[in-house]
């Protein structure tokens, strides 16, 4: 291929693209974005709060920028090990590992549970990352029909009865559509299986359950021998990096084995002293919360795809393009909206996510309600 054949190639993928609806932009967002927010992860609206920011802003000003290095490497700071021991004492759990993403604790997570003949039972709807660890663990894989407990049953008999281990891996509220798992029913039949349970609560931690702690605690399988929690301290945490939480021996195997926690950069000691803040305020935050919830029933008002359980809402749209068009539409009058098109979604259907920041004034978000449904197309 001549040195520019490739480039001609790409070009051509990209054009494909366009012409289906599916192109992708980075679209600039100001400092002061005057925007008001329905695409964002910032449930509780503690990405600025001051407490958050001065507490990052100190700790940035003690460690520097960076961690300089991954902690078995370069030590480990005591932010982290405090972070990790309330992260655990939230989330009920006898230890916690903090990664410098929740995409690479996903990661990490699943590789670590799977051994050579190990069955991975994956929820249909979940996260790429998720998707991607069962796919570089080099384990079997069974994908199961979303939130389809039957499917779920017959995958684990099928692997008990060749006496293989199992792993059921699903998301507690799913990103897309913000519905809820079955998680009693799948640990149950999990347990009853002698499988493990893998439980990614990403939009659930600081939204639903006890004090916010999450699905796994308002499921009441907080600190099971067989559940393993991670989720992202990017979303109602308002910061950024993952954690996985379990046994305390499976945290250890986590440390001394996982190539996702070892060989990588530490999450910079100023972030994780800004989430441990966050943390504390997220515990406290049961009228957040309240907010939160009713704000969620006014947005699956304008006719949700599924019941959402968190901070998230999809509403379908006709096509790809129907979608960008909506999308653009609710831009124009300064309100930001997720446009989620394949193959960001599971079943090919395009939609636009909203989800719900309390940090933003209810007034704002009214008027942003009322923008969302004018500017329906297709
Ligand atoms: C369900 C779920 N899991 C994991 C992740 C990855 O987390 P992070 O953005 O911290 O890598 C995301 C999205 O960001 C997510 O929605």
């Amino acid at each position: 291929m001549p040195a520019a054949g490739w480039l001609a190639a790409l070009d051509r993928k990209a054009q494909l693209r366009a012409r289906a609806g599916l192109s992708r932009q980075l679209r600039p967002r100001p400092a002061t974005d005057t925007a008001v927010d329905l695409a964002g992860n910032d449930y509780l609206g503690l990405a600025r709060h001051p407490s958050v920011t001065a507490a990052a802003a100190q700790a940035l000003s003690e460690y520097g920028l960076g961690a300089t290095g991954s902690r078995l490497v370069r030590g480990s700071t005591d932010l982290h090990a405090a972070l990790e021991a309330d992260l655990a004492g939230w989330l009920g759990t006898e230890a916690a590992l903090v990664y410098s993403s929740g995409y690479l604790a996903n990661l990490g997570a699943v590789r670590a549970l799977a051994q050579p003949r190990t069955v991975l039972i994956s929820d249909a709807h979940n996260h790429a990352s998720l998707v991607d660890g069962c796919r570089s663990a080099g384990a079997e894989i069974v994908v199961y029909p979303h939130c389809d407990l039957g499917a779920v049953t017959e995958a684990l008999s099928s692997a008990a009865a060749s006496g293989r281990p199992a792993v059921v891996i699903t998301e507690s509220v799913f990103s897309v559509d913000g519905d809820l798992a079955p998680l009693r029913e799948l640990h149950t039949a999990a347990r009853r299986h002698g499988a493990l349970l893998l439980v990614d609560d990403a939009h659930a931690l600081g939204v639903i359950g006890p004090a916010g702690a999450g699905g796994v605690a308002a499921a009441g399988l907080s600190g099971e021998p067989d559940v393993v929690v991670t989720a992202t301290l990017s979303k109602a945490l308002g910061g950024a990096g993952g954690v996985v939480a379990g046994p305390a021996v499976f945290i250890d195997h986590l440390v001394g084995t996982g190539r996702t926690f070892i060989y990588d950069t530490a999450l910079p000691p100023a972030v994780v002293a800004g989430v441990r803040t966050a943390l504390g305020l997220a515990r406290a935050a049961d009228d957040r919360r309240a907010e939160l919830a009713a704000r969620v029933r006014l947005l699956a008002s304008l006719g949700a795809s599924a019941a959402p359980a968190g901070g998230v809402v999809s509403l379908t749209a006709g096509s790809a393009q129907a979608a960008v068009d909506w999308a653009a539409a609710c831009r124009e009058r300064g309100v930001a909206v997720g446009c989620f098109r394949p193959p960001s979604t599971p079943d090919n259907q395009s939609r636009l996510r909203l989800t719900v920041n309390v940090g933003v004034p209810r007034a704002d978000f009214e008027y942003a309600l009322d923008v969302v449904a004018e500017s329906r197309r297709g």
